[in-house]
């Protein structure tokens, strides 16, 4: 077997993590729920749920895939002989080919908005109505959706195909700061329109009538999804990582990114809406209904269209390059394939996959599994089912199963003096002393991580879940 290869440094991992992370969730979603559930209350919710829920899960992700080296499947298999465990991976691997088909399908569209900004300066969009019967004309061409699809995976598996150094490290190092440069960019040139106060009004001034207990756990849900956890991607690309890294520190860069990405990308669309006078409040359709009429309206709207569709993309192909390794790992790990071998294969078996999801918006638009399109069955069972239950069972697994003693002993490889520690002493109001050795605050530390990671997350997770699939209702 060849052997498993390593991060070549701590920023690579932090960024191709936080590549996993930062996608459709951050750009496309947080923005609008935030809108919808009362702003700035809505994002002090979402920094607790992070902070409580996000934060823990990614850390017990991670020890686990370092400890292991091992994809989710291997992992659970590594660290416990029951056979139950082993179908929570599984479960992780399944998400994986699922998620990347209809996933891959968006980012597609985004792909196709990047060239009709270039090519037509989003002429079709002078009225919101125009633009999204251009929208729903461009996603039901079976022609220009499932071509689009097949460019999106098709770079997805070129990125993984090269490998985690020079494949999704060299790329994540790349495209992030990119990111991070375009949102930029596009926050400035937002908050320099005429009329943009009123729009960073709307998404930030805070109102807590409109926050409801409803708001608490779509807060929840979305954190969870948009850290990339409940699926082993953090678990897989923990196992690339050596025994010198301090996990905790690295989990917390990646939420931070995630996080700031998400507040980031609100401040880019809102007042750039209110500005050229358009209604916030067109929740999914906000991006690819509502946007392009804002460009469209703009002085060369087609070079911030290029600009802001370009993000998305990028952010959207950084998750898909996660997803992917999640199936490649497994196949790689378990079953002895060459990488590369099982990059094109299931690539291109995700790729088929997405086909159906594809044409859900044209001519399979009435095919219909339990009432819903195929795209939305495929998103629902994912998302809604597949995601919460493994953050649940990963959670589980580690809080009460292998325990978190053992955890705590693999964080403390490459984090012996504790720095993060010290953080908690120091909030304590006591004087951080490295000198000495702190194995007091060491369970300090790792006692709260423990209660987080056995009470909090599970339960927290649960009623998340419960109420997605509409078992409860508020
Ligand atoms: N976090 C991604 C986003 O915000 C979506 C996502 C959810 C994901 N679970 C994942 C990506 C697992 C990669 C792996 O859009």
């Amino acid at each position: 077997m060849e052997r498993r290869e390593h991060w070549s440094s701590r920023i690579g991992f932090i960024l191709a993590a936080a590549g996993s992370a930062v996608g459709l969730g951050n750009i496309w979603k947080f923005p609008y729920i935030t809108g919808e559930n009362g702003g700035g209350a809505f994002v002090v919710v979402y920094l607790l749920a992070i902070i409580f829920v996000g934060l823990p899960v990614m850390l017990a992700e991670i020890v686990v895939g370092r400890k292991t080296q091992r994809n989710p499947v291997g992992a659970y298999m590594s660290l416990h002989r029951g056979q139950f465990w082993k179908l929570a991976g599984y479960m992780g691997v399944l998400a994986g080919f699922l998620i990347l088909s209809f996933y891959s399908v968006v980012g597609g569209w985004t792909l196709g908005y990047i060239f009709k900004s270039v090519a037509t300066g989003f002429s079709f969009a002078s009225t919101i109505k125009d633009s999204s019967s251009e929208f729903s004309n461009f996603t039901a061409s079976p022609y220009y959706s499932i071509l689009c699809h097949a460019v999106f995976m098709f770079l997805a598996i070129a990125i993984v195909y090269k490998g985690i150094r020079k494949g999704i490290e060299r790329w994540s190092k790349i495209l992030m700061p990119t990111i991070f440069v375009i949102i930029l960019v596009l926050v400035f040139k937002g908050l320099s329109l005429k009329g943009s106060m009123e729009g960073v009004r709307y998404y930030l001034s805070p109102d807590f009538s409109k926050l409801s207990s409803r708001s608490v756990l779509i807060a929840l849900g979305h954190a969870f999804f948009s850290l990339s956890l409940g699926m082993g991607a953090m678990i897989t690309y923990g196992s690339y990582l050596s025994k010198n890294e301090n996990l905790f520190k690295s989990s917390l860069m990646v939420v931070i990114i995630d996080t700031v990405i998400a507040l980031l990308a609100g401040l880019a669309i809102f007042p750039a809406v209110f500005a050229m006078g358009f209604p916030p409040d067109a929740g999914p359709g906000l991006v690819f209904n509502i946007l392009p009429a804002v460009f469209a309206k703009m002085t060369f709207g087609s070079f911030w269209g290029l600009l802001f569709f370009s993000l998305v993309a990028i952010a959207a192909l950084t998750s898909a390059v996660s997803l992917l390794e999640v199936v490649t790992a497994y196949f790689v790990d378990e079953l002895k394939m060459k990488r590369t071998l099982a990059v094109v294969i299931f690539g291109t078996f995700i790729f088929l996959l997405g086909i159906p999801s594809a044409l859900s918006f044209g001519v399979w638009k009435h095919v219909s599994i339990a009432g819903k399109s195929f795209f939305d069955f495929v998103d629902n069972l994912a998302s809604n089912y597949f995601l919460p239950l493994g953050g649940f069972f990963i959670s589980v697994f580690i809080g009460w199963v292998w325990g978190v003693k053992p955890a705590v002993d693999e964080i403390r490889h490459g984090s012996a003096n504790f720095a993060d520690v010290h953080l908690i002493a120091l909030l304590a109001g006591l004087k951080d002393d490295p000198s000495h050795n702190s194995d007091i605050h060491v369970v300090t530390l790792a006692s709260l991580w423990g209660i987080f990671l056995r009470f909090i997350s599970p339960v927290a997770v649960f009623i998340a879940f419960l109420f997605t699939i509409g078992a409860i209702r508020l």
